[in-house]
C-alpha cells in the first residue's frame, strides 16, 4: 500500500466547513500543544493536540489557529514560532509566519509572541467565542485575560463577546465522521499493527521477557516512520488480567497466555489492537474454551456494528454471547429452575458478568485512540452511521478467586480490532490479522 496522505483541499475544506457552522458574529480560537517537560533538559516526544492537527495540519508546539468567519482581511489565523536560526540550530527548523501562510493555508499569521496584542482585537465586536473550556488551565486564563483587554476599552465603545461555547460541539462532530482519505490512513496504521503482531506470534517463545515482545512493536513501527498510538500492554499469565498493564518486564512462561494490545499511529491516526496468543504456540484446553467464547462474543459483536444499529448494540450482543459461554463452562452459575435463556436474562440483569467482564466492548477511533464524539444523544445511545470508525475488544479476565474452579486462574483474553461502519453494513481494517485457535496455532508452530 502506498503511504496515503491527507490533501492541503481536504484541510481547507473542514476548515470552511467549521467556520459555516460556527456563523459570521462567532470566533473559534484553537490552541496546539505544547511542549513537556519529562526531567530537567528532557523533553517527552511532542504530540500534536488532535483538534488543532485536524484543521490545520501543522505539527509544531506554540501556536493558536484563529477563526473569524468571514473577517475581509482572511478568515484563517495562524499564531506560530516566527523564525529564529539561532533557536533553529538547537531544537529544528520552523515554518515561521511567511511559511504558515505559504505552505499550510493560513490567510494571516502573527508571532505567537504578539497574541496578547492583535487576538482581542480579532475578538471585538463577536457575539461568541467557541473554545474547548476545561482542558487547560492556562489557555482557560489566556481567554478570559483577553476579554479583559477589550472590556477595558469598552467606554471607547469596544463590545466583549458576551457567549463562550465549547468548540467540540462542532468540531467533535465532524471529527466522529471520517472521509475515505482518513479511513485510508487509519488503514495504513492498522497494517503496521497487523504486521507487528503477526512477527510477535512468530517470534515468541517461553522464557522470553515480555519487552523483547514489546520490542518488536517498536521496531515494526519505528521502521515504518510511525510512532505507538498509546503505551503498549504486553501481559503474559496472570498480567493479562490487569486491563491497563504496562510494565512489561515480566519472564513469558510455557503454558501461559500473552495478551498484547498493541497499535501503530500514523500521522497522528490511530491503530488499536489485541491479540491473545500461547507463549509456547499451543493453546491448552481451558484457554482453548475460554478464547472461543471472547472470540464468538466479538464476532457477534461485529455483526451489530452497522448503520442504523445503536452504539450499544455491539456491547449488547458481546454480553450476551460471554455470559451464555460463562454460564456453558460452569464460571456463572445456573439455576436449574430455570431455562438457559432466563438465566442467561437474569445473569446479564444482575451484571454476575462483572467480575469477567469489565469493560465496554469498544470506544470511538480516530487522531486519539479513545477518539473524540458523544456516544449518547438526547439520553439515548446514538445511531451508528456510514464513516464512523470504533473498537470492537470483548475480553474475558479471570483473577484467582474461591467462587472460581482453579483451571480457570490468572487466564486473561482481549480480541481487539478496528471496524469502519459502511453503507453495506462494516468493514474490519484489521481482518486481515489472524485471531482463530487453529490459525494461530499453525502460524506460530510453521
Ligand atoms: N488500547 C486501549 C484500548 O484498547 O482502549
Ligand atoms: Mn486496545
Ligand atoms: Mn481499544
Amino acid at each position: 500500500m502506498r503511504k496515503p496522505t491527507i490533501t492541503a483541499r481536504e484541510f481547507a475544506k473542514r476548515r470552511n466547513k467549521l467556520m459555516g457552522m460556527l456563523g459570521s458574529d462567532a470566533i473559534a480560537i484553537v490552541p496546539s500543544s505544547s511542549e513537556k517537560i519529562r526531567n530537567r533538559d528532557v523533553e517527552y516526544p511532542f504530540r500534536q493536540n488532535s483538534d488543532f492537527l485536524y484543521l490545520t495540519n501543522f505539527n509544531e508546539p506554540d501556536a493558536i489557529a484563529v477563526f473569524v468567519p468571514e473577517r475581509e482581511q482572511g478568515e484563517y489565523i495562524l499564531f506560530c514560532r516566527d523564525k529564529d536560526p539561532t533557536a533553529e540550530q538547537w531544537t529544528g527548523i520552523r515554518a515561521g509566519i511567511d511559511g504558515v501562510v505559504e505552505h499550510f493555508g493560513a490567510d494571516d499569521s502573527f508571532p505567537i509572541d504578539d497574541i496578547d496584542d492583535i487576538l482581542p482585537g480579532l475578538m471585538e465586536g463577536r457575539k461568541s467565542v467557541y473554545y474547548s473550556m476545561g482542558n487547560d488551565h492556562h489557555f482557560d486564563q489566556q481567554v478570559m485575560d483577553w476579554v479583559g483587554t477589550i472590556k477595558k476599552k469598552i467606554r471607547n465603545g469596544a463590545h466583549s463577546p458576551h457567549e463562550f461555547i465549547s468548540l467540540d460541539l462542532f468540531l467533535h462532530e465532524m471529527r466522529l465522521f471520517k472521509s475515505n482519505a482518513e479511513i485510508r490512513m487509519m488503514k495504513y496504521a492498522a497494517l503496521t499493527s497487523i504486521d507487528a503482531h503477526h512477527a510477535a506470534m512468530k517470534n515468541c517463545k517461553p522464557k522470553m521477557w515480555e519487552y523483547e515482545i514489546d520490542a518488536l512493536y517498536s521496531y515494526e513501527f519505528c521502521r515504518r516512520g510511525m510512532s505507538h498510538a498509546y503505551t503498549s500492554i504486553v501481559g503474559g499469565g496472570k498480567n493479562a488480567c490487569i486491563l491497563h498493564y504496562i510494565e512489561n518486564n515480566q519472564k513469558l512462561n510455557k503454558g501461559d497466555l500473552l495478551l498484547i494490545d498493541a497499535g501503530a499511529e500514523y500521522q497522528g491516526y490511530a491503530s488499536d489492537i489485541t491479540r491473545t496468543f500461547p507463549i509456547s504456540g499451543k493453546f491448552s484446553d481451558a484457554q482453548k474454551q475460554l478464547y472461543q467464547v471472547v472470540l464468538d462474543a466479538q464476532k457477534a459483536a461485529i455483526k451489530e456494528a452497522k448503520s442504523g444499529n445503536t452504539w450499544n448494540q455491539p456491547h449488547i450482543a458481546a454480553l450476551n454471547t460471554i455470559t451464555h459461554g460463562l454460564l456453558e463452562l460452569g464460571i456463572l452459575k445456573r439455576d436449574n429452575d430455570k431455562s438457559t435463556n432466563e438465566n442467561i436474562k437474569q445473569l446479564i440483569k444482575d451484571e454476575a458478568y462483572k467480575p469477567y467482564f469489565m469493560h465496554k466492548t469498544g470506544h470511538w477511533l480516530g487522531l486519539d485512540v479513545h477518539d473524540v464524539g458523544d456516544y449518547k444523544v438526547d439520553e439515548e445511545w446514538r445511531l451508528l452511521e456510514t464513516g464512523m470508525v470504533l473498537t470492537v475488544e470483548p475480553g474475558i479476565y479471570i483473577s484467582p478467586s474461591d467462587d472460581v474452579d482453579k483451571k480457570w486462574w490468572n487466564i486473561g483474553i482481549r480480541i481487539e480490532d478496528d471496524v469502519v461502519i459502511t453503507k453495506e453494513g462494516n468493514e474490519v481494517i484489521s481482518d486481515s490479522l489472524i485471531k482463530e485457535i487453529d490459525e494461530i496455532e499453525a502460524w506460530m508452530q510453521s
